[in-house]
């Protein structure tokens, strides 16, 4: 089950998806049998962006018949507090380290990827582009031009592997991978969340405190398959394919359509070890 992912040897093809495992709180509840029996084959952080962030209000998250909302608002230590209190921790996982980035502007952006691209404890980095472009108001990762001209701006500053993650939402996924490839990303991962609102069962009124949110889980495994088959087909760069893997059949049909690697999210939250789970029934 060993695979190359960017030039970057795995034990396995199952990595978490940004967000939904921390390792860091992981440890300190499970101890150092997290780092004996580690779920996951790379470890991919949460996403950090350059200043701190509160994260949205509460409440964060809404069960669905078949998955979850979230709208957590990307709440983190900003880029100095990571590299200084997490980094350290993190680089004690027994696996690679893939880092999550986000920035509001292409500066924020190649700050981000200049830090984390002169760490040797990082071995890959994952571009989160499901953020507005303050200006034009669209979604980076939606359009196949901003994803073209993120990825041209921080490809130069790194010779470290960069994944782009695509937004869900883009009427041509395949279009924006393409773009991203042509750009230089060594790889590119989806799905991200769906945006979803759901409502308070009395008042009506919007329950999320950000009132809308990110579904994920069961609920978009299907769109998964099909986001990822359509970019296997347009690009020859790596797939990490996520989205509602629950189980190693889950895992087998994203592989099946051309995901060279599988990342595993919401079902972690239900079964902290889901990884090693799936690991073994996809061997099976
Ligand atoms: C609670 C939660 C937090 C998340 N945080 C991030 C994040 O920080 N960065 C990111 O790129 N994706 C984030 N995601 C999206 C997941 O990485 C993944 O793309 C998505 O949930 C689909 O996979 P799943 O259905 O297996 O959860 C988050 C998802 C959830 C549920």
């Amino acid at each position: 089950m060993r695979v190359d992912l960017c030039g970057v040897e795995l034990d396995g093809p199952i990595l978490n998806g940004s967000g939904t495992f921390d390792a860091i709180a992981a440890r300190r509840a499970f101890g150092d049998s997290l780092l004996e029996r580690f779920p996951f084959d790379c470890f991919v952080s949460k996403t950090i962006t350059l200043a701190p962030r509160q994260g949205n209000p509460p409440p964060r998250l809404w069960e669905t018949p078949s998955g979850l909302i979230n709208s957590i608002g990307l709440p983190n230590k900003g880029l100095e507090r990571f590299l200084a209190s997490d980094l350290p921790k993190l680089t004690e996982l027994p696996v690679p380290l893939c880092v999550s980035v986000m920035g509001f502007s292409h500066d924020e952006l190649a700050a981000l990827v200049e830090a984390v691209g002169s760490r040797d404890e990082i071995a890959l980095i994952e571009l989160n582009l499901s953020c507005p472009n303050v200006e034009t108001g669209t979604l980076v990762g939606a359009d196949p031009s901003e994803t073209a001209a993120t990825v041209e701006h921080v490809r130069p500053l790194t010779s470290k592997p960069l994944i782009a993650k695509l937004s869900p939402s883009a009427t041509d996924p395949a279009a924006v991978a393409a773009a991203a490839e042509a750009a230089g990303a060594d790889a590119v991962s989806l799905i991200n969340t769906l945006k979803g609102m759901p409502l308070h069962p009395v008042t009506r009124e919007p329950w999320l405190g950000g009132h809308t949110g990110g579904l994920s889980g069961a609920a978009v495994r299907a769109i998964a398959v099909e986001q990822v088959a359509a970019v296997a087909a347009r690009v020859a760069i790596p797939i990490v394919g996520m989205g509602g893997v629950a189980t190693g059949a889950d895992a087998a049909d994203l592989l099946a359509v051309g995901a060279t690697v599988v990342a595993v999210g919401t079902e972690s939250f239900r079964d902290p070890v889901a990884g090693r789970r799936i690991a073994a029934e996809l061997r099976r």
